[in-house]
């Protein structure tokens, strides 16, 4: 074997059947996994070292926003990597003053000052320490449909299935349900899921909950875009019960939706906002909590009791300067809305043609297709926190012919890269279109 891992001298069967024998893999018994080994990645693409190539229709983890490879990120790493590496961070370097500056100039409203994590179950961690001391109260609110990381606290806060096996986690959080109540059952207005949770909140104690955490859109659960007025009015139910609203932008920020942030769409601006993922485009692992200027001022006198030893790591803070360089210098926030525009008429074409899409919904190049048995019941198929023959053999077939998404329960998300291309969009869809060929097998009326 090579003496670096740079050069790959092994044959992907080989990196597969070694990586199962001694690492992990997430959230699956270890059998069940079938992982694509992966040799190198450029642009949309990444290919396995025997050459196949995948378009990458999930940016990994919808996480490499500005896509794979790009020199001016790698760079800007091994610069910052020749210059100094690593700093306590009892100390302050010049990466972390630039990147706390920089994100205080695109973050909503007064939200001027930001703690480094290392990803973004950290930043909702710390998101919750700062409201329950900033607040001096202990429950959060949080909502089923939603994934904040897998760590104690963020697994608590996940309202998700994959919360079950990790309780009992930490005492204090009150979920709520969503303004979506699966594809069968469809939306609620953001009157009614409001009211809900201010009758919780009534129940519970308003004077007992420190923060509400949310998603903006919400991700793994599903790109579920909350109805105009829902995020004003949890806003103003915020206000007027002294909570901290916390948004959760890990994986609807950074570009995602057509806007720096998702919460932009709504024009709020909440207390305090988590972000991971696109920050550095996954270059580097980065995460951060940003608070408004009057919570900042809270921890002026009042000490902070949060820390972590790779907080503010410069490299990680110079891959975050480099990746925020390349949204503004390549435009891929605008990118992402006009692709969107145009993913927003592809879905609509395969809502068309299939009778086995039940539903489709993207806000910018954050996509998601919903696949029904039944067009008139809108019958899952795959049930909740479940598979089916059908979507397994629609997976493997998007794998077999080059394109990597995430397919979950009754659904596939379409989360390109930022700077994809019209006509590399419609290579995605030409694929997802014959693939849906085989769950239109599946309908029964
Ligand atoms: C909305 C949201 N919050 C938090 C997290 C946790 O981030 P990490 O996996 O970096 O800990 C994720 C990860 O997918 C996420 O999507």
């Amino acid at each position: 074997m090579n003496a670096t891992t740079a050069i790959p001298t092994m044959t992907g069967q080989e990196i597969v059947q070694l990586t199962k024998k001694h690492t992990i893999f997430e959230w699956s018994a270890q059998s069940k996994v079938d992982p694509i080994p992966v040799a190198r990645a450029k642009g949309i693409y990444f290919w396995t070292p025997e050459g196949k190539r995948f378009i990458d229709f999930n940016s990994q983890l919808m996480s490499v926003n500005i896509g794979h490879g790009d020199e001016r990120v790698i760079d800007a790493i091994a610069e910052q990597a020749k210059t100094l590496a690593y700093a306590n961070p009892f100390m302050a370097t010049e990466p972390r003053a630039r990147l706390g500056a920089k994100l205080a100039e695109i973050t909503p409203g007064d939200i001027d000052k930001f703690f480094f994590t290392n990803g973004g179950a950290e930043a909702t961690e710390n998101a919750i320490k700062i409201a329950r001391f900033f607040t001096g109260r202990h429950k959060i609110i949080s909502r089923y449909r939603s994934y904040h990381g897998a760590t104690a606290g963020s697994i608590s806060l996940t309202g998700d299935p994959r919360r079950w096996a990790n309780e009992p986690g930490i005492p204090g959080v009150v979920r709520v349900l969503d303004p979506y109540h699966g594809v069968d059952r469809g939306w609620e207005s953001a009157e009614s899921s409001l009211a809900m949770i201010e009758e919780i909140i009534q129940l519970e104690g308003p004077q007992t909950i420190a923060g509400f955490i949310l998603e903006t859109v919400t991700g793994t659960n599903g790109v579920l875009i909350p109805p105009d007025g829902y995020m004003q009015g949890v806003r103003k139910l915020c206000d007027k019960y002294g909570i901290l609203m916390i948004a959760d932008e890990v994986m609807a920020g950074f570009g995602r939706t057509g806007e720096w942030f998702a919460i932009n769409h709504w024009r709020v601006v909440p207390d305090l906002i988590c972000m991971a993922k696109g920050l550095t485009s996954s270059y580097l692992p980065l995460g951060a909590v940003g608070m408004r200027h009057h919570i900042a001022q809270h921890f002026q006198d009042k000490v902070f009791f949060g820390g972590l030893t790779y907080n503010s790591h410069p490299m990680g803070c110079a891959a975050a300067l480099a990746t925020i360089r390349v949204y503004e210098e390549d435009r891929l926030i605008e990118n992402a809305e006009k692709m969107g525009r145009v993913m927003k008429q592809l879905l609509a074409d395969l809502e068309k043609r299939h009778p086995s899409v039940g539903e489709v919904r993207n806000i910018g190049l954050f996509g998601i297709v919903e696949l029904v048995r039944s067009r008139r019941s809108k019958h899952p198929m795959a049930p909740f926190n479940g598979t089916s023959d059908e979507m397994a053999a629609l997976d493997r077939f998007f794998r077999e012919q080059g394109l990597y998404t995430v397919v979950r329960w009754n659904s596939f998300y379409t989360n390109p890269p930022l700077c994809i291309k019209e006509h590399q969009l419609r290579e995605a869809f030409e694929i997802i279109d014959a693939g849906l060929e085989i769950t239109d097998k599946a309908v029964k009326d």
